[in-house]
């Protein structure tokens, strides 16, 4: 794993935001996989600044997202779909048909599941993935778990990670309880994953991917193994490596 250390947020955000425009420039009909909450925000406002003024062109370009709030439809503000329409697809001129979600209001989870996988293999997997991190080393919503998921499929949050995301919502009460996750096998089909982190609350986890053993408890260790893996970190989220 390559470490690239960065003193602020708005510069791991430049220089994330840097790679991304590059591929873009250089392969204009590749495969992005996206990620939600805090951490990308700053990597996406970037790639709007590149558009609206270095004229980044998005419209060949399709995306896959990690993951959904299972029961969450796209119109739910704290849906992860409403989320990336605010944060980037809105601003950007990437044709609607190019993003994809999985759906948090499927009725057969089971085939939504295996559908996302089809589409993230036949799009020949993704070019770039972005990656965040929870505090107990989930990715997507891998959680904590005896056992590496491989694949695409519904799981309970755990109590940390509905804490952590109830600053989204009105009460921690309103978190959903389940989301539909890519597993570590879509996510492993990137040709580079960059992984962001920033917060002093994620350096034990951190740590614990790049030192640890590989262990289903501490999910994002299994990075280890993907040949192609970059830390962008702020130098808190550093700290314990
Ligand atoms: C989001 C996702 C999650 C987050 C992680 C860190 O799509 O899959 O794994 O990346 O929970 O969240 P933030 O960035 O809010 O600290």
């Amino acid at each position: 794993m390559h470490v690239i250390s960065c003193l602020d947020y708005a510069e791991m955000s430049r220089k994330t935001a840097r790679i991304i425009a590059a591929l873009v420039q250089l392969k204009p009909h590749c495969v992005l996989g996206l990620a939600t909450g805090s951490t990308p925000v700053g990597t996406y406002k970037e790639l709007i600044r590149y558009h609206l003024e270095e004229d980044l062109d998005f419209s060949n370009v399709t995306t896959v997202n990690l993951d959904e709030y299972y029961g969450l439809g796209p119109e739910h503000e704290q849906s992860y779909r409403c989320f990336m329409q605010r944060n980037l697809f809105d601003h950007i001129n990437i044709p609607p048909e190019n993003t994809h979600v999985p759906d948090g209001l499927t009725r057969d989870v089971a085939r939504t599941c295996a559908e996302y996988d089809n589409l993230v293999a036949s799009l020949g997997g993704t070019d770039i993935q972005l990656v965040g991190i929870g505090d107990n080393g989930h990715i997507a919503f891998n959680e904590p778990n005896t056992v590496f998921v491989a694949n695409t499929h519904l799981v309970d949050l755990d109590e940390d990670t509905i804490k952590a995301n109830a600053r989204f919502f009105a009460s921690e009460g309103d978190v959903p309880r389940q989301a539909i996750t890519m597993g570590m096998r879509s996510i492993f089909s990137a040709k580079l994953i960059l992984l962001l982190s920033s917060g002093p609350n994620k350096a034990s986890a951190i740590a614990r991917m790049i030192k640890g053993p590989i262990d289903p408890q501490l999910p994002a260790s299994i990075l280890q193994l993907h040949p192609n893996v970059v830390v962008i970190a702020v130098k808190e989220a550093l700290a314990l490596v």
